[in-house]
């Protein structure tokens, strides 16, 4: 089954319990929290405390996407915090072999992240070891922005070199993802959907989640 993984960005943090079992109650599968540091990209939004506080609230798993300096020194304070999922760009972390086995070590499903103008290539010789790969469809930093077009051609290339190397490998798409798109990108081989601002900021989050559930699960 695909995956629809809200972005909690996009919710309002001052009601963000109840934003959170909105989206639950209404068929999220996994509950996405961006976490930026205003270095790595030119944003700063939250970190552990506010990840573990999530947890607590909802039983849905959680994706962190690291887009902060030194991910290595906070893997193991966002496994405390109850992540599912880590990914780690490809653009800023040297020794991305070391931080794929760090996060696997801990039971956690590991992911590396491309930025719209990073080669496939990059994914070469690490795809036989992901259980992820995160392609971003915006440039990182924030919610709202709009779909890059040519990262359709880019799903299809990452879905012939996970087929020979890794079929286990899912693929997932962020940045700009809604009703509007969400099918021919499901048809290039996205298998996890994060949808932020598509999701809270529409007047009814339930009923586009049912929509694109009913689209990509078709
Ligand atoms: C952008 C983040 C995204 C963002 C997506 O840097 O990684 O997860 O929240 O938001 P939308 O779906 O609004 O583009
Ligand atoms: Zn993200």
């Amino acid at each position: 089954m695909k995956k629809i993984c809200p972005s909690i960005l996009s919710a309002d943090f001052s009601n963000l319990a109840e934003d959170i079992k909105k989206v639950e109650l209404a068929g999220a599968d996994i509950i996405h929290c961006d976490i930026m540091d205003g270095h790595f990209v030119p944003n700063i939004s939250f970190g552990p405390d506010i990840v573990a506080k999530v947890n607590a609230v909802t039983d849905l798993p959680l994706d962190v996407h690291l887009m902060i300096e030194n991910a290595d020194k906070y893997i193991d304070a966002f496994h405390k915090a109850g992540a599912d999922y880590i990914s780690v760009h490809v653009e800023n972390n040297h020794h991305i072999n070391r931080l794929v086995d760090k996060i696997k070590s801990l039971g956690i499903n590991a992911g590396v992240v491309l930025n719209p103008a990073t080669n496939v290539s990059a994914l070469d010789y690490i795809i036989e070891y992901l259980d992820f790969v995160l392609v971003m469809s915006v440039n990182p930093g924030f919610g709202g922005q709009k779909f890059i077009p040519n990262s359709i051609g880019k799903i299809i290339d990452i879905k012939k070199l996970i087929i020979d190397k890794n079929p286990l490998c899912e693929i997932e798409i962020d940045g700009g993802i809604g009703l509007a798109n969400i099918k021919e990108v499901s048809e290039a081989g996205v298998d996890m959907f994060v949808c932020g601002a598509s999701v809270f900021k529409a007047k009814d989050p339930s009923t586009v989640i049912a929509q694109m559930k009913q689209i990509i699960n078709k």
